[in-house]
Parts: structure tokens; C-alpha cells; sequence
């Protein structure tokens, strides 16, 4: 078992270059990693590269470039290949991010179970496939595990660890520590479960915004302003545990005093909404009216959205420095 020093001068290879696999490279190589991107596609990989080149010489030139490298010396440490055996070639980590196809990926690790030794990390960022879904079989499957990624994740650095039954204890050590490592936010899940953590409590919260909008308490506009500016300001910094114990004398006190206001409020949520239908209308004309579905409005978003987000992960950095 190589320990989590011992993966320094590591090189990792991640399989599929799209808008997550270009992000894994750019956090690996800010990481001082050398990275192999593989792609079935030569096209695919030369975009992919392109695209990485731009993002990390504008990330440089407003200062927001991760790591202590120059953008010129990070993007010499990626390196981009077609031919899977070669891309996996003195890896001990490496990341999939293929489409979210169970088939497809099962394929992939199938391949990758036939080329790998006993030391590399086959690691996946499938967003709600389960690792007992994935990595069943396989003859490596000690050395399999998902890291959920959170997208952007160059400036969301959550990932959510999530063990196969049968994954090795030291597996889910060196996962933690290699995200450590790259300037991620690990987290480790003990068992697997539909929608891991990250998703199952986004969607308590889209289904709550749902049925608030459905039932016309409050238009979708309000109700986004009510994360954004409202609960999101602090979620940024403390999670909803530490919300209780510092919005009371304790959790003990926060349970006394709110337990049975939370439970009759509760109780008052309603079934799974549809998703669809009336509801689905009416947010939708809404949200399209704010930013129009056209890739030109939506992109200007995203990208204002990246710079909130890199602007908050400075912030953060320079609170917990205080
Ligand atoms: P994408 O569609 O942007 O990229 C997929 C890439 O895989 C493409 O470059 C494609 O050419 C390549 N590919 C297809 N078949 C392949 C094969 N057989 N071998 C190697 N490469 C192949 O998808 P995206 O958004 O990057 O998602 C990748 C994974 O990350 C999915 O499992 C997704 O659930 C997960 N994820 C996505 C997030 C998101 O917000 N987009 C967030 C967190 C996880």
C-alpha cells in the first residue's frame, strides 16, 4: 500500500475530458500532479486542452490560478491520449468522467479492472450511481470508490467519498488524503445511499421550493432570494448543525427550545411533487424571463456565477486565516 506521502511525485490519469474531466485536470495539475487526460475522441481531447489553456490563463491573469505554479508550467503537466493502456501507464489514481451511463461505465471499469495493478485507485465522479451498481465483480473492486465532485469543482471544492461494501479501508485513506492534498474538501460517506449527501439535501430543498411555488405562497423569484440572500449567506460558512448550536445555547437548548416547532412545521410538508405540469410552467416562464434559454444568456451566467463563487472562495480562505 502506497502511502499518502508516497503519492506525491504521483501522476494520475482521468478518463473522459469533458466539463468534469477538464476541471479534475486543472485541480490535479494546480495540485502539481502530472495528468494524463484519455478521450475516445483526438477531437475531443484538443478542445479539451485548448479550453484548459484559456481558463487557466484568464484564472492567472486576475490572480485566481490555484496552486504554486505558473498557468504555463501546470498546463505542461497535462498531457492528453487516446489509447487507454497508455493514459493509465504509472497512474496511482485515476479519476472517471464519462457520461453518466451506467452500461458505458461499467464498461470502462471493466477495461480498466484488465490493464490496472493492486496499488492504483480506480475512482469515479458519477453523480448518483452507486458504487454496488459500478464496481460489482470486478476483481480490483478493494480499490474502487466514487468522488463525487460538486460542479464547478475548481471553485466548489466539496467531494463526497463514497466506499463500494468491499472497498479497502486504506482506498478511502488515500482518496481523503489525495483530495487533501489537491486543495479539495473531502468528505466521507460510511455506507453508499441513493443521491449520496450532497443531492439527497438539494433536493429536499428543491422539492420544499416546489410545492412553496406550487401551492402560490411564493413566486420563484422570491423563493431562489430566499437562499441566495437569506440561508445561502450562512451555509457558505457553517452547515445547518452548527446552525442550530450557535442560533441557540447549544443543540441540546436549540432542541429544547424548537423541537416541537420544527416537528409541527414538518409535518406540514407535503408528498414528492411531479416535477412537471402547472408548476413546472410557471417556474419556467419565470427563471426564462431572468436569464433566457439561449446559450448566450446562460453562459454569461455561469460565468458570473464562477466569478461569485471565486470571489467566495477567496473570502473564505481569508475568514478561516483570521
Ligand atoms: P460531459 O458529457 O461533459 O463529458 C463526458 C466526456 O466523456 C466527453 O468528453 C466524452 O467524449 C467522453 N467519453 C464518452 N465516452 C467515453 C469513453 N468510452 N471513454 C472515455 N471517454 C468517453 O459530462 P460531464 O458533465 O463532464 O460529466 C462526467 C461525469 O461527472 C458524469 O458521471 C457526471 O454525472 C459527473 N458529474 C457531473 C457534474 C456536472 O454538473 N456536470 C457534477 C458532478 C459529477
Amino acid at each position: 500500500v502506497v502511502s499518502p506521502a508516497g503519492m506525491e511525485s504521483s501522476q494520475v490519469a482521468v478518463i473522459g475530458s469533458g466539463l468534469i474531466g477538464r476541471s479534475w485536470a486543472m485541480v490535479f495539475a494546480a495540485g502539481g500532479f502530472k495528468v494524463k487526460l484519455y478521450d475516445i475522441a483526438q477531437q475531443q481531447l484538443t478542445g479539451a486542452l485548448e479550453n484548459i489553456r484559456k481558463q487557466m490563463k484568464e484564472l492567472e491573469e486576475s490572480g485566481f490560478l490555484k496552486g504554486s505554479l505558473n498557468a504555463e508550467k501546470q498546463l505542461a503537466l497535462i498531457s492528453i491520449c487516446t489509447d487507454l493502456k497508455a493514459a493509465v501507464e504509472g497512474a496511482t489514481f485515476i479519476q472517471e468522467c464519462t457520461p453518466e451511463n451506467l452500461e458505458l461505465k461499467k464498461k470502462i471499469f471493466a477495461q480498466l479492472d484488465l490493464i490496472v495493478g493492486d496499488n492504483v485507485i480506480l475512482s469515479s465522479s458519477t453523480s448518483c450511481l452507486l458504487p454496488s451498481k459500478l464496481f460489482t465483480g470486478l476483481k480490483h473492486v478493494k480499490q474502487c470508490i466514487v468522488s463525487h465532485p460538486v460542479n464547478p469543482p475548481y471553485f466548489v471544492p466539496l467531494v463526497e467519498i463514497v466506499p463500494h461494501p468491499e472497498t479497502d479501508p486504506s482506498t478511502i485513506e488515500r482518496t481523503y488524503a489525495l483530495m487533501k492534498k489537491i486543495g479539495q474538501s473531502p468528505v466521507k460517506l460510511n455506507r453508499e445511499i441513493e443521491g449520496f449527501v450532497l443531492n439527497r439535501l438539494q433536493y429536499a430543498v428543491i422539492s420544499e421550493a416546489w410545492r412553496l411555488v406550487g401551492e402560490g405562497v411564493i413566486s420563484p423569484t422570491d423563493l431562489d432570494l430566499v437562499m441566495s440572500d437569506g440561508l445561502g449567506m450562512r451555509y457558505a460558512f457553517i452547515g445547518p448543525l452548527e446552525t442550530m448550536h450557535l442560533n441557540a445555547e447549544g443543540i441540546s437548548n436549540y432542541c429544547e427550545r424548537y423541537r416541537e416547532g420544527m416537528k409541527l412545521v414538518l409535518n406540514t410538508f407535503g408528498s414528492v411533487p411531479e416535477f412537471s405540469g402547472e408548476t413546472e410552467q410557471k417556474i419556467s416562464q419565470a427563471m426564462s424571463e431572468k436569464i433566457p434559454v439561449v446559450p448566450k444568456h446562460l453562459n454569461a451566467r455561469r460565468e458570473w456565477r464562477d466569478e461569485c463563487l471565486t470571489g467566495l472562495a477567496k473570502l473564505k480562505k481569508q475568514m478561516s486565516s483570521n
